[in-house]
C-alpha cells in the first residue's frame, strides 16, 4: 500500500511537471511548484487543524484496534449489480450508449454481509462492523422513476427489504435543465418583485447563463441521507445529478481549444454531449467574473436594498409603510469565500466556483455576490502601498479570472483593526496568537462586513467544500427555511442532529426535543443569556433587544421568531461546549477567568451564513469589550449571549455504512439529555471517529472518495483490514469499470454536500 502510494505520488509529480505548460488558466504558482508543500499543510490554519485533530483521532483509534488482532482476508468483492442477458448480446460498445445496450436489465441486489467479512476484536468502534453500502456505487444507467425507487438502506419502517430488484436498461436517461430560482418572468413574481433583467458571461450581452442539468429520477437503491433532509429544507429530492449535467455547462468535458478545462475527457462520458445541446460548449477563455457580477449588479440595481437600507429600522418603516403598494425590494447577500496564498488551484476548483458564481450571482440577477477573502500570509508584503504588490500575489496564488473577486488581508492588518489586549484565555490548547486566523477566523469576515453595508447576510465559505446541486437552490432554501423557524426551543432543536428515519417527520422531532428539555429541568433558552461578568452591548445599554415583536410579552409565543431571518445558519449541531470534550471548548479569551467560564454554543466546520448585525455584534465584542474565542465557537456563543436567531439546518448527510439507527442516534446524540453537547458529545475527541463515515465534517473520508467516484475516478474502497480506512482495500470505479457493458454506468446522485475536499483528479 505505502509503495504503492508513494510511486503515484511520484509518477503525478513528474506528469504534472510535464503537463503544467497546459494548465493556462491556472495562477503561477500552480503551475511551479511541486505538489505537496509540506510547509504549506503546516503553516495553514485549516491544514494544520485537521493534522492536530486527525492525528489525535488516528491515534485514538489505532489504539482502540490495536489489541483486537484483525484478521481480514483481502478479497476483491462482487460487483454488487449482476449483470444478466435477456437473450440478446448486449455486450460491445457502450460508449454512445443507446442501441446497442437496449434489452439489457440489471438486477440490482446489494450485498447483505455484515462487516465485510472481517473477524472484529472486542474494542473495535461500533460502526465499523457495518457494512459498507454498494448504492452510492450505481449509475445513470439504474436510474429508475421516483415511484419505483427503493433505498439499499434505510429500509422504511415496516418494510420487508425489497432487494434484488430489476431495472430495465434501454438506453441512457436524457438530462434536463434544473432551474430552482423563481421564474423572474412569471406575473406572480413581477407582482411582488422588480422586473429582472437577465445577465450574461461577456460584455456584449451575447453568452447568456447556463442552466446545469439533472436527470428526472433516482438510480435504484441509492441509499437515502441518514442525518438531514431533502424535503424539510425544501431542496428538490427526485432528481439526480451526474458530473456532466453538473459542470459541463461550465467547462468539464471540453477542451483549452473549446474554452473548456480539459478535465472530464479522461473518464467515461456517453451520451454527455446532451448537457451542451442548447447552449453549445461555452468558451470561457479569459472571462472576468467580478466584471460579470458587476454589470449584473448594475442592470439590476433598483431591485435590491441598498447601503442606507441596513440598521435604521426606523427608516424601513417609514419607507414601508409610504410604499405600501411598491414592489418589495431584496436584501443582497454576499458569499465570502476564504482563500489563501499558497493554495494550489486545480481545473477542478475552477469548475467549482464558476458554477457558484454563475447560479448564485449571475442566474439569480445579482441576488448574491461572490467575494474571495485572500489571506496573504506574509506579513511582510507591502499589500495596501503598491498595487504592483497585489497584482503579484494575485498573479500568482489566484487563477486570473478570479482576480476581480479578491479582496487581500492580512493578520497584521487584524492587529490594527482590533488593536485590543484581550487579556487572559481560559484555555489555549494550540498556542496560537489571538490575532492568527487559526484561532480568530471571523475578524477579517467582520470587517469586511463594516466596509460592505451594501450586504445583509454573509455566507462564510471555504475552498475545500462541494455542492453537488446547484448552489442557489442551496443557499436560497437555507434562508428561507430559517425564516420559517420558531424561536421556541430553537437553540435545543439546533443542538441535535436530525435523523429523520429514527426521528419521524420534523414535527416529532419538535415534540421529542420539547419532552427532553422538560426532562432536563433546564429551562429553554429564548433571547438574551445573563451570566457573571456579563458585558451589555451598546445597543443593549439604550435599551434594544434583538427580539422580533412575534416575541414581545403577550404574543403568541409559538410564533416568536417565525419569519424573522435568522441571524446564524450553521450546517452542524450547535452544541452545547462545556465539558463537551471538543478540544477547543476552553479557548475563550478576554473574560475573567476568575468567574465560571462563560456559557457557550459552537458548531464544528465555519460554514454558515451570518447576518450583518450578528457581525456588528462580534466586531463590537473583539475591539470594544475585549473578548473573543476560538473560530468555531465566536459566532455561536455571540447569538446566545444577546439573544439572535440562530439554527441548525440539518442539510442530507449520507454515512457510508449500513449502521443500524438507533447507534447513529446513540453515537451522534449521544451527549446530555440526548443532545449533541456536554459530556458524551460526538465532537468529543474520543468520539468524532464516528464522523469518518459521513459526507460533511472536517475530518471526514467518505466525503473525498464519494466525491471523486462521481467525478468518474477510481479509488479505493476502503474495505479491508482495520475495518476500511480511507486508501486502502480495492481500487474502484473509475473509466474502465464504467465503460464496461455490465456497469451501470456514471454516478448520479442527489444534491449533497461534501467536505473536506483536499483533491480531486489523481494526478493532485
Ligand atoms: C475563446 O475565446 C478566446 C478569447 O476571447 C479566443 O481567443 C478563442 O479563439 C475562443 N475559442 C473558441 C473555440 O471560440
Ligand atoms: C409523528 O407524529 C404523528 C402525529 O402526531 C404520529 O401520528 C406519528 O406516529 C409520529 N411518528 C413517529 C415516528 O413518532
Ligand atoms: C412527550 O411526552 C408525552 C407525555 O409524557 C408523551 O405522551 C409523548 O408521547 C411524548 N412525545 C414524544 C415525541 O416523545
Amino acid at each position: 500500500m505505502e509503495g504503492r502510494s508513494l510511486l503515484t505520488r511520484i509518477t503525478s509529480f513528474l506528469s504534472n511537471l510535464l503537463s503544467s505548460d497546459k494548465d493556462i488558466l491556472l495562477p503561477r504558482s500552480a503551475h511551479h511548484k511541486p505538489r505537496l508543500r509540506l510547509q504549506a499543510l503546516l503553516s495553514h490554519c485549516s491544514f494544520r487543524r485537521v493534522i492536530l485533530w486527525g492525528a489525535a483521532s488516528i491515534l485514538l483509534l489505532c489504539l482502540a484496534l490495536a489489541p483486537s488482532g484483525i484478521r481480514m482476508p483481502r478479497e476483491r468483492r462482487l460487483d454488487q449489480v449482476d449483470f444478466q442477458q435477456d437473450g440478446n448480446d448486449a455486450g460491445g460498445d457502450n460508449v454512445d450508449g443507446n442501441t446497442a445496450d437496449e434489452g439489457v436489465v440489471f438486477v440490482v441486489s446489494p450485498g447483505r454481509e455484515k462487516g465485510d467479512g472481517a473477524v472484529w476484536g472486542e474494542n473495535v468502534p461500533g460502526w465499523l462492523r457495518f457494512r459498507h453500502l454498494d448504492g452510492f456505487y450505481l449509475g445513470l444507467k439504474a436510474l429508475v422513476p421516483v415511484s419505483e425507487y427503493r433505498p439499499e438502506h434505510p429500509s422504511p419502517a415496516g418494510e420487508e427489504w425489497p432487494f434484488p430488484l430489476t431495472v430495465s436498461y434501454t438506453g441512457l436517461p436524457t438530462p434536463i435543465p434544473f432551474i430552482p430560482q423563481p421564474n423572474y418572468d412569471s406575473a406572480e413574481y413581477t407582482a411582488q418583485y422588480h422586473e429582472v433583467e437577465p445577465c450574461y458571461l461577456d460584455k456584449d450581452n451575447k453568452v447568456p447563463i447556463p442552466d446545469l442539468y439533472a436527470y428526472d429520477g433516482l438510480v435504484q437503491g441509492q441509499p437515502e441521507p441518514l442525518i438531514g433532509s431533502h424535503k424539510l429544507l425544501g431542496l428538490r429530492d427526485d432528481v439526480c445529478f451526474d458530473r456532466f449535467g453538473r459542470y459541463g455547462p461550465y467547462g468539464l468535458g471540453y477542451s483549452f481549444e473549446e474554452g473548456g478545462v480539459e478535465v472530464g475527457l479522461d473518464t467515461e462520458r456517453a451520451g454527455s454531449e446532451a448537457v451542451w445541446a442548447k447552449t453549445g460548449k461555452i468558451n470561457y477563455t479569459r472571462i472576468d467574473w467580478g466584471d460579470a457580477q458587476a454589470r449584473c449588479y448594475k442592470a439590476n440595481k433598483k431591485r435590491f436594498l441598498d447601503a442606507d437600507d441596513q440598521g435604521d429600522p426606523s427608516k424601513k418603516h417609514e419607507e414601508r409603510s409610504f410604499q405600501e403598494t411598491e414592489r418589495q425590494k431584496i436584501p443582497r447577500t454576499a458569499v465570502v469565500v476564504r482563500a489563501y496564498t499558497g493554495f494550489r488551484w486545480t481545473q477542478h476548483a475552477l469548475l467549482n466556483f464558476r458554477a457558484m458564481i454563475s447560479e448564485l450571482a449571475l442566474r439569480s440577477g445579482g441576488e448574491y455576490t461572490v467575494h474571495f477573502l485572500l489571506h496573504v500570509r506574509d506579513n511582510s508584503e507591502a499589500i495596501w502601498a503598491d498595487p504592483a504588490t497585489a497584482q503579484r500575489i494575485l498573479d500568482d496564488n489566484v487563477p486570473a479570472e478570479f482576480h476581480s473577486l479578491c479582496t487581500l488581508w492580512s493578520e497584521e492588518q487584524m492587529r490594527l483593526v482590533y488593536p485590543t489586549q484581550f487579556g487572559l484565555s481560559f484555555t489555549n490548547p494550540s498556542g496560537g496568537d489571538i490575532h492568527g486566523v487559526y484561532r480568530s477566523a471571523h475578524m477579517p469576515l467582520q470587517y469586511f462586513a463594516m466596509t460592505h453595508p451594501e450586504y445583509t447576510y454573509f455566507w462564510n465559505w471555504e475552498l475545500d467544500m462541494r455542492w453537488l446541486g446547484n448552489y442557489y437552490e442551496l443557499f436560497d432554501r437555507l434562508g428561507k427555511w430559517g425564516k420559517e423557524q420558531s424561536r421556541v426551543e430553537a437553540w435545543e432543536r439546533s443542538a441535535k442532529y436530525y435523523i429523520p428515519r429514527y426521528h419521524g417527520e420534523w414535527d416529532n422531532f419538535t415534540a421529542l426535543v420539547h419532552n427532553e428539555t422538560q426532562a432536563s429541568g433546564r429551562p429553554a433558552i429564548l433571547g438574551p443569556v445573563y451570566f457573571p461578568g456579563r458585558t451589555a452591548l451598546r445597543s443593549e445599554l439604550r435599551g434594544e433587544s434583538f427580539l422580533p415583536p412575534s416575541c414581545t410579552s403577550g404574543s403568541d409565543m409559538s410564533r416568536c421568531g417565525v419569519g424573522e431571518d435568522a441571524d446564524l445558519i450553521v450546517l452542524n449541531p450547535l452544541f452545547d461546549a462545556e465539558e463537551s470534550g471538543w478540544i477547543f471548548a476552553g479557548d475563550v479569551t478576554g473574560y475573567d477567568v476568575n468567574l465560571p467560564i462563560p456559557p457557550r454554543r459552537c458548531a464544528i466546520v465555519t460554514a454558515s451564513r451570518l447576518s450583518r448585525r450578528l457581525l456588528a455584534v462580534m466586531h463590537e465584542e473583539n475591539w470594544r469589550l475585549q473578548h473573543t474565542m476560538f473560530s468555531e465557537m465566536f459566532p455561536a456563543t455571540m447569538a446566545l449571549h444577546h439573544g439572535l436567531k440562530a439554527v441548525y439546518a440539518p442539510h442530507p448527510v449520507y454515512i457510508d455504512r449500513e449502521w443500524d439507527l438507533d447507534a447513529v442516534d446513540r453515537s451522534f446524540n449521544g451527549g446530555r439529555d440526548h443532545s449533541s453537547g456536554g459530556p458524551g458529545s460526538p465532537f468529543d475527541l474520543r468520539n468524532e471517529h464516528n464522523h469518518k463515515g459521513t459526507t460533511w465534517y472536517y475530518h471526514s473520508e467518505f466525503a473525498g472518495l464519494l466525491w471523486r467516484r462521481w467525478l468518474g475516478y477510481a479509488q479505493y474502497d476502503g474495505r479491508g483490514p482495520n475495518g476500511g480506512r480511507s486508501g486502502e482495500g480495492t481500487l474502484r470505479g473509475g473509466k474502465e469499470e464504467e465503460e464496461r457493458p455490465e456497469s451501470t454506468g456514471r454516478l448520479c446522485l442527489r444534491s449533497m454536500l461534501y467536505h473536506p475536499i483536499k483533491f480531486e483528479h489523481p494526478d493532485e
